[in-house]
C-alpha cells in the first residue's frame, strides 16, 4: 500500500513537470524536436506490468511507420507500443542489483522495415524501495575487555551495512542497540561501539557475556528493516587476587633412607587468577632440612630433601613456607603462609662400621693368634642390636672374635704378601638381610730375615801386570727384606792374608782391589776369594759368598787377552755341561736315525708299488682289474683257470690242487718246501680272494730266516739275493722272473 502511493504520486508529477527536449536539429533559433518523451522511471519491486510513460518521434505517421526499442532488456522487461510509443514494465527490477537501463528509441516504416530519421538514446531509471535491511559484517562478533575496567572503555564497535540507496530517505541509515537486557555494557547508537557500563566486572565470578544487537535502518525514525547479531565478550584476567592455602597445616611423611634431593610431598597454593597471574613462588623458612621448588606445571611446592633424615635423632620435622605471586597484586606484594609437618619412618638400617675402611698393620714371623687390630660397628636403629662380625673375605690366614678383633691364624711372610687386603662383614642379631662391609688393609710390617747376597754373578779378573790398588770388580748386593735408605750392607774378605781387598763404599756396594803385584797365569790360573755380606738390621744376618777371580795377560785398557780359566767360566759353561750336551745331540741323533729306518722299511712295500718304473708297469697285473684275460696266454694259463673253476662248488682238497703245480721244481732247502705248502695252502683257499688277485701284504714282521717274501721289496739297490730260480716256477711265476731274476737287459741297465 505504502509503495504504490509513493508511485502514483510521482507518476503525475513525472506527467506534468518532466517534460525533456532532446536532440536539436537545425539552428538555435528555430527549435525543432525529432523526439520527446517523459522522463522514465520505474520503481524496484514491482511484479505486475506497468505503463511509465511513452516516447514521442516528429518521424512517425500514423500507419506508416511503428516504433522500435533497442538495449538491455528490450522484449522482455520494457517493451513498446508500435503505434502509441507507450513503454512497458513487464518484470521486477531491482535498483541494489541495476539501478539504470539505457535503450535506444526508432522510427520504421512498417513497408520497407527501414529506420525513419534519426534514433534517440534515453534512459530509465530504477527508484530505491527499503526492501534491505542492514547486514552485520560478522555474526557472531568477538571482543576482549579487562576485567574491572572502567565505565565507558570500549570493547567493540560493530559494524552493518544497508544495500539500499543511501540517498534515498533514511533507506541506508543504520542505527544500533542491545536487545539482551542487561546493564553491563552499552551501545553507542550510532557508531555501534560497545563500552563497559559495570566497573565491577570480575573475572573471577563471570568470564563471557552474550549480547544480541540490532541494527535498523530509517536512522531513529519508527519503523525501518533491522537484523541482529550475537556479540561474545570474554574478560581478561588482571592480578587481583592474592594466592591462599587452603589448610593451616599439610603433613607429610618420609623414610629415614630416603636419598638427598628426593621428593617428600607437594603442597598447592590457590590463586584465583589465571596464567601469569596465577603464578605462585614457594619459599621455606631459612636452615631447613628441606626445600622447596615450583613445578611450572602445575605451580605446586615440591618439597624435597636437603640434608639426611635420621629417625633416631629428629621424628618429626615441622617447616613453615610461604607462597606468594611474583608479580605485585594491584601494586602490592602479599604472602601466606603455611605449615608443613614430617613424620620420618623409621627403617631398619644395617650396621655402621666406625670407620669406612681400616689400616693395620702387623709384624711378619710372629705367632699365630697375633692381634692385628680392631673394627667396630653398631646398629644405627633405636633397637640398637648386638652386631656379629665375620670375615668375608681372607680367612684362611685371619680370624675374627665377637669384639671385632682381628687375629693372625698363621704366621705371615712379608717377603710373600706385603698387603692383605680383607673385607669384614658386620650384621645384626638375629637379621640376616641387614649386613654392612667394610674394608681392612693390613700390612705387614718387615723384620730382618734375609741375608744379603750377591746381586749379580760376577766374573773378575786380574791381570798379570795390575798394580797395587787396582780396582778389578766392583760388586753390589740385594736383600729380600725391605730396603730403606738406612739399610747398609759391609763386604769383607775373611782370610787373614790375602791377594785382594774390599772396599766398602758405605751403601749397598764395595770394590775389589789388588793387594800385591805380578800374578802369573802359569803359576796360579784363578783365585778363590771367600767374601762376607752383612746387613745392619737387627739381628744382624751375613752370608757367605766365593768370587772366583782369573788370572789373564791383558793388553793396555787391562782387557784380557789369554786367560787359561776364563773362557769357561765367562761364558758360564763348565767343560762337563758341554760333554753332556755333546752326548746329548749323539744320542738323539742316532735315536732318530734308527726310527727312521724301521718307518721307511714298514711302509716299503706300498712304496715301492706306487714308485714301479715305466717300463713295468704296463705288466703289472693290479689287483683290481683281471688282466688281459683268456687271450693272454703269456700272462695265464686258461686252461688251468678253467680246471679250478670247473670243480665249482665242491670243497677242494690238496690232491685237487697237486696237478696244477707239478711242473714247478721246488727250491732244495727247506724252506722253500715250507714255502710250496703255504702256497698250497693259499690256493686252496677258497674263502680268499680270486686266483689271480696280486696280494699285497703291508707288513711281513721280521727275524725271519727265510728272508722277505715279498717280491716287491727286492728291487732294492743293496738286495743281491739271487731270484733266478723264478724261472724254474713254470708261467705264472714268468712275471716276477722277468722283474727279478738275472736277466740279460736288466743287468744291461746296471741295476
Ligand atoms: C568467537 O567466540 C566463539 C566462542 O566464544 C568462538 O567459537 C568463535 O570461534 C570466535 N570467533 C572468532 C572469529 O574469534
Ligand atoms: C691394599 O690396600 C692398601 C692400602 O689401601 C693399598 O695400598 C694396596 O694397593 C692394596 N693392595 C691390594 C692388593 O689391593
Ligand atoms: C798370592 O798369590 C801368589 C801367587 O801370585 C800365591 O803364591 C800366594 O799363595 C797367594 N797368597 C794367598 C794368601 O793366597
Amino acid at each position: 500500500m505504502f509503495r504504490w502511493s509513493i508511485s502514483l504520486l510521482l507518476l503525475t508529477s513525472v506527467g506534468h513537470s518532466a517534460q525533456q527536449v532532446i536532440g536539436p536539429r537545425g539552428n538555435s533559433s528555430k527549435p525543432q524536436t525529432d523526439w520527446i518523451w517523459n522522463q522514465l522511471h520505474c520503481w524496484e519491486g514491482v511484479s505486475e506490468p506497468k505503463q511509465i510513460g511513452k516516447i514521442h518521434s516528429v518521424w512517425h505517421e500514423e500507419g506508416k511507420t511503428k516504433y522500435h526499442l533497442e538495449g538491455e532488456g528490450v522484449g522482455t522487461i520494457f517493451k513498446v507500443d508500435p503505434n502509441t510509443g507507450d513503454i512497458g514494465v513487464y518484470r521486477e527490477l531491482d535498483r541494489e542489483k541495476k539501478d539504470r537501463y539505457t535503450l535506444q528509441g526508432i522510427v520504421i516504416n512498417k513497408t520497407t522495415l527501414m529506420q525513419v530519421g534519426t534514433s534517440t538514446k534515453f534512459n530509465i531509471q530504477v527508484l530505491d524501495v527499503n526492501d534491505n535491511a542492514p547486514i552485520f559484517t560478522k555474526d557472531p562478533f568477538n571482543g576482549t575487555v579487562a576485567e574491572m575496567s572502567s565505565k565507558g572503555t570500549s570493547v567493540l564497535t560493530i559494524i552493518a551495512h544497508d544495500p539500499d540507496d543511501p540517498t534515498v530517505d533514511k533507506h541506508a541509515k543504520v542505527t544500533y542497540k542491545i536487545l539482551s537486557k542487561q546493564d553491563n555494557f552499552y551501545i553507542n547508537a550510532m557508531t555501534g561501539t560497545i563500552n563497559v557500563n559495570n566497573p565491577n566486572l570480575d573475572r573471577e565470578r563471570k568470564k563471557d557475556y552474550q549480547l544480541i544487537v540490532q541494527a535498523k535502518d530509517m536512522g531513529l525514525d519508527q519503523g525501518g528493516r533491522s537484523s541482529s547479531a550475537t556479540v561474545h565478550i570474554s574478560l581478561t584476567d588482571i592480578n587481583d587476587n592474592v594466592p591462599f592455602f587452603q589448610h593451616k597445616q599439610y603433613n607429610y611423611s618420609a623414610l629415614e633412607s630416603i636419598p638427598l634431593g628426593a621428593a617428600i610431598g607437594r603442597v598447592k597454593a590457590e590463586d584465583l587468577d589465571e596464567g601469569e597471574n596465577a603464578k605462585i613462588l614457594y619459599t621455606i623458612e631459612r636452615n631447613s632440612m628441606f626445600q622447596i621448588i615450583t613445578d611450572p606445571r602445575t605451580q605446586e611446592g615440591v618439597i624435597t630433601l636437603k640434608k639426611p633424615l635420621d629417625f633416631e635423632t629428629q621424628q618429626l620435622h615441622r617447616v613453615g613456607i610461604e607462597a606468594e605471586n611474583p608479580t605485585p597484586v594491584k601494586g602490592k606484594r602479599y604472602k601466606t603462609r603455611t605449615t608443613l609437618v614430617i613424620k620420618v619412618l623409621d627403617v631398619d638400617e644395617p650396621p655402621v662400621f666406625s670407620q669406612s675402611r681400616y689400616i693395620f698393620s702387623v709384624a711378619e714371623n710372629q705367632h699365630d693368634a697375633t692381634p692385628v687390630g680392631r673394627v667396630s660397628a653398631s646398629d644405627p636403629d633405636r633397637t640398637k642390636d648386638p652386631i656379629r662380625y665375620s670375615l668375608s673375605t681372607g680367612m684362611d690366614l685371619f680370624k675374627i672374635d665377637v669384639d671385632g678383633m682381628i687375629y693372625t691364624r698363621k704366621q705371615l711372610d712379608r717377603e710373600a704378601f706385603f698387603w692383605h687386603n680383607i673385607t669384614v662383614a658386620a650384621s645384626e642379631m638375629n637379621k640376616s638381610n641387614s649386613i654392612s662391609y667394610t674394608n681392612v688393609a693390613i700390612r705387614v710390617l718387615d723384620q730382618n730375615d734375609n741375608a744379603p747376597t750377591l746381586a749379580d754373578n760376577y766374573y773378575p779378573h786380574v791381570c798379570e801386570d795390575d798394580p797395587f790398588g787396582t780396582v778389578i770388580q766392583n760388586i753390589s748386593a740385594v736383600d729380600k727384606d725391605e730396603i730403606t735408605p738406612d739399610v747398609k750392607f759391609f763386604f769383607s774378605i775373611p782370610l787373614k792374608t790375602s791377594n785382594f781387598s774390599v772396599k766398602n763404599d758405605g751403601n749397598r756396594s764395595a770394590s775389589i782391589m789388588v793387594n800385591q803385584v805380578d800374578f802369573n797365569q802359569n803359576e796360579v790360573s784363578k783365585f778363590s776369594i771367600p767374601i762376607v755380606i752383612s746387613d745392619n738390621g737387627t739381628p744382624r744376618l751375613s752370608s757367605n759368598t766365593t768370587l772366583e777371580i782369573s788370572v789373564c795377560s791383558c793388553d793396555r785398557d787391562r782387557n784380557p787377552i789369554n786367560c787359561s780359566h776364563f773362557a769357561a767360566l765367562n761364558s758360564g759353561v763348565t767343560v762337563t755341561t758341554l760333554l753332556i750336551i755333546f752326548l746329548c745331540i749323539i744320542v738323539t741323533t742316532i735315536l732318530a736315525v734308527l726310527i727312521v729306518r724301521w718307518k721307511v722299511q714298514r711302509q716299503s712295500a706300498f712304496g715301492r708299488l706306487v714308485n714301479i718304473p715305466g717300463e713295468i708297469r704296463e705288466q703289472l697285473v693290479k689287483y683290481d682289474e683281471e688282466g688281459g684275460g683268456e687271450m693272454d696266454t703269456n700272462s695265464f694259463d686258461i686252461t688251468m683257470l678253467n680246471s679250478l673253476r670247473t670243480k665249482g662248488v665242491q670243497p677242494l682238497k690238496m690232491t685237487d690242487c697237486a696237478p696244477v703245480y707239478a711242473q714247478v721244481r721246488k727250491p732244495d732247502n727247506d724252506m722253500g718246501s715250507v714255502v710250496q705248502m703255504k702256497k698250497d695252502e693259499a690256493d686252496g683257499d677258497r674263502d680268499g680272494l680270486p686266483y689271480d688277485t696280486l696280494h699285497i701284504y703291508g707288513y711281513e714282521g721280521s727275524e725271519s730266516v727265510a728272508d722277505s717274501l715279498s717280491s716287491l721289496d727286492v728291487s732294492s739297490v743293496d738286495s743281491e739275493q739271487d731270484y733266478d730260480f723264478l724261472n724254474d716256477w713254470g708261467p705264472r711265476f714268468q712275471m716276477l722272473a722277468e722283474l727279478y731274476g738275472s736277466d740279460p737287459y736288466r743287468e744291461g741297465l746296471g741295476y
